[in-house]
């Protein structure tokens, strides 16, 4: 079972990836990846994309660039991950890009569809989009040492971002599942814990 996990900056979805791996992996197979990276090229690709210092860089190479990061790591992690693990549970995927380069930059949801076809012969059976306001999200994050050229956006940015992934959950919304992000870590954890048993069950 492929899950992905969406959110803005200082959702909490990275701490609430692990609490939900650790629930799981007693009884399950489970394997976290995450998105841009997950594998060594992709990782590179990372690297590119987020440095501070590429501040000119345009939307369609940061959309492309991503696409290319994603179209690795599905080759490299999770299509064999796939056959390998019960779960494969990935830190962003393409709704990353649907909400970031296609509506928050504009570059428009269907250019981001043709670019990632790749990518959606491979969508998640669910997705959790765990929704803050870029104002909570962000004071969570103000402590980090290092920030990379997307957090650096001006708050106007963030809550393009957030009305961006509202409207794609809206679009997919057989798939992507909008949590709370304001209860606490743990609330939210075993909202999404109960979900996932509910659908292992029915797959069974
Ligand atoms: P990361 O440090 O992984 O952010 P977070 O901890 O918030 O998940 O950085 C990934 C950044 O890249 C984040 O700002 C979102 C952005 N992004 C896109 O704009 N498009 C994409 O397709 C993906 C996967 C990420």
């Amino acid at each position: 079972m492929f899950i992905t996990f969406e959110g803005g900056e200082g959702s909490g979805k990275t701490t609430i990836i692990e609490r939900i791996a650790t629930h799981f992996k007693n009884s399950y197979k489970v394997i976290i990846s995450r998105e841009p990276g997950g594998s060594f090229i992709a990782e590179s690709i990372r690297d590119l994309v987020l440095d501070p210092k590429h501040i000119g860089m345009a939307y369609q190479t940061e959309a492309l660039l991503y696409a290319a990061s994603r179209a690795q790591h599905l080759d490299d992690i999770l299509i064999p991950s796939m056959d390998t693990h019960d779960l494969v549970l990935c830190d962003r995927y393409i709704d990353s890009s649907f909400a970031y380069q296609g509506l928050a930059r504009g570059l428009g949801l269907e250019y981001i569809e043709k670019i990632n076809d790749y990518a959606l012969q491979h969508l998640p059976l669910k997705t959790f989009y765990i929704d803050v306001s870029p104002e909570v999200g962000l004071s969570r994050i103000k402590d980090r040492q290092k920030f990379d050229r997307l957090d650096q956006e001006k708050m106007s940015f963030h809550h393009l971002v957030r009305q961006a992934y509202l409207t794609i959950a809206d679009v997919y919304k057989d798939r992507i599942i909008v949590v709370d992000g304001h209860q606490s870590i743990d609330d939210i954890s075993k909202q999404i814990i109960n979900d996932i048993e509910r659908q292992l069950h029915d797959s069974k």
